[in-house]
């Protein structure tokens, strides 16, 4: 079974994603951390999004990126670059490279091919990101659109970073989440939009206990029915 939970930035995704994955035995996949993988190597290439499409998307069909940890580290060959794209400015990198229609072919072919073999190995997996419901597995049996007031989710960024030692004030996250929504949408390959037969949450008066709850009931009814 393929759950695909797509949502804003700073929607609570992750976490939600990462603990339904555990409560029923399933891989997951957080696919923005692929294409933040993308973005830390183009701008250690120094390659620019908007001249230099072709590396770029040669980066996405080879660069050697494998999830551990249950699904919460990403490494490139053997080096953990996890920490390195979950910096503040990261989000922005990876937004920019994701609106490239040649790295996205060659990405959620990769992202395909990993809910797969998920699958056959495991039963199922769960994939986070901006495209899972509408273009990576259109099909999935359970598509949940994770969302939350740009306010909530500006907060839940100033948290995050503040637990890694960044420290942000309000408006500037508030900003960050709404410039990446608005790229995030705007784009004409595979914008930002729920499926229309996708359960739509908003996480504002929600606890992620909650959140998580309600997605782990919802996939245990589909799966037998
Ligand atoms: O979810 P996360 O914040 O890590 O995603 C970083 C960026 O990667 C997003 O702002 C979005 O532009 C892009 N992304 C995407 N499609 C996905 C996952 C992420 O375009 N499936």
């Amino acid at each position: 079974m393929i759950i695909a939970i797509d949502g804003p930035a700073g929607a609570g995704k992750s976490t939600v994603a990462r603990e339904v994955a555990l409560a029923l035995g399933f891989a997951y996949i957080n696919t923005g951390a692929m294409y933040r993988a993308v973005a830390l190597e183009a701008r250690a290439r120094a390659l620019d999004p908007k001249t230099d499409e072709a590396e770029i998307a040669e980066i996405g069909r080879t660069h050697p990126m494998r999830f551990g940890a249950g699904g919460t580290r990403l490494f490139v060959g053997d080096t953990d670059v996890s920490d390195a794209i979950t910096a503040p400015e990261m989000g922005e990198a990876a937004s920019k490279v994701a609106s490239l229609p040649r790295l996205r072919a060659e990405v959620v072919a990769r992202q395909h091919e990993m809910g797969r073999l998920a699958e056959a190995e495991c039963g199922g997996a769960v994939l986070e990101g901006r495209d899972i419901q509408t273009v990576v597995f259109p099909d999935a049996p359970l598509k949940v659109f994770l969302t939350a007031t740009d306010e909530a989710r500006a907060q839940r960024r100033i948290d995050q970073w503040k637990q890694k030692g960044h420290d942000f004030d309000a408006e500037r996250a508030l900003l960050d989440v709404r410039e990446r929504d608005a790229r995030d949408a705007s784009r004409d390959t595979s914008p930002l939009r729920p499926a229309d037969d996708a359960v739509i949450l908003l996480s504002d008066d929600l606890t992620a206990e909650q959140v998580i709850e309600q997605i782990v009931n919802l996939a245990r009814e589909r799966m037998t029915s």
